[in-house]
């Protein structure tokens, strides 16, 4: 392997961790507060996030930049690397084909959804304290409840199975007992994390969420 090409990999594992992960979780923890918490609860962390100094920076290095790498040297590799099959056992291959295709599809469904909410507040169409009542509306179309459905449980999978492979590329788990043990708890993560996107969006459905005034007419091609 050229030393180029190692470091380039090294990178995006590592960025696929730290930050990305820990904004997903991030991320997912904020959601369910609108299923536990409901309106009020996902408006303060909403507003928690917002106020946080210096939060133009940290979503530029915690998130856009390390997104914007991840994603596009990713698509290189799911197009480029060969298929292991002999090195590995049915299921890591299984799993290594499911991690190419659940990259692809989060790699759609995130610059989707970042146009549908970041964007539209940065162009000045919503304001944070209109999210809850917007994610509402978009929700309750079942089209994109399914749309949001299919890219929380791929990026859900691309993660924690992506935490799998990080913990072997950075020998955190080095032999072939340590791996079993650690595919067990990050599948055992991932349904955990499919659970909690679901039952988020279950909340967003939710009639607390609705408008005094319908603000649909905003809502990028379905409004
Ligand atoms: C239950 C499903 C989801 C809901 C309801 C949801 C909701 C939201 C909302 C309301 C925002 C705007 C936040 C703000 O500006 O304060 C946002 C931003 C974002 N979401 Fe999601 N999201 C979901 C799933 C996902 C998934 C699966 C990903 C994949 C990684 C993702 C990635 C992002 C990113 C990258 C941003 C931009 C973050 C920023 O710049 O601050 N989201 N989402």
């Amino acid at each position: 392997m050229k030393r180029g090409y190692f470091y380039s990999r090294k990178l995006h594992s590592l960025l696929g961790i730290i930050p990305l992960g820990f904004f997903f979780v991030e991320h997912m923890l904020t959601n369910y507060s609108a299923f536990e918490g409901g309106k009020e609860a996902f408006q303060g962390s909403v507003k928690f996030l917002n106020e946080l100094p210096l939060i133009f920076f940290l979503e530029l290095f915690g998130i856009w930049l390390p997104l914007l790498y991840h994603g596009v040297y990713g698509l290189y590799i799911a197009y480029t690397s060969k298929n292991n099959v002999g090195n590995y056992n049915y299921g890591r291959n299984v799993a290594f084909l499911m991690q190419r295709i659940t990259g692809v599809i989060t790699f759609v469904f995130v610059i989707w959804h970042v146009y549908e909410t970041r964007v539209q507040i940065a162009l000045g169409n919503i304001t944070h304290e209109q999210l809850g009542t917007y994610m509402h509306d978009i929700i309750t179309s079942p089209l994109m409840f399914i749309i949001y459905l299919v890219g929380a449980i791929s990026a859900s999978y691309h993660f924690t199975n992506g935490l799998w492979a990080f913990l072997v590329s950075w020998g955190i788990t080095v032999g072939p007992r340590a791996q079993n043990v650690s595919a067990k708890i990050c599948m055992g993560l991932f349904i955990v994390m499919a659970i909690m996107f679901t039952l988020s969006l279950i909340g967003f459905r939710s009639a607390e969420f609705q408008a005094a005034e319908a603000i649909q007419s905003i809502i990028p091609f379905i409004g």
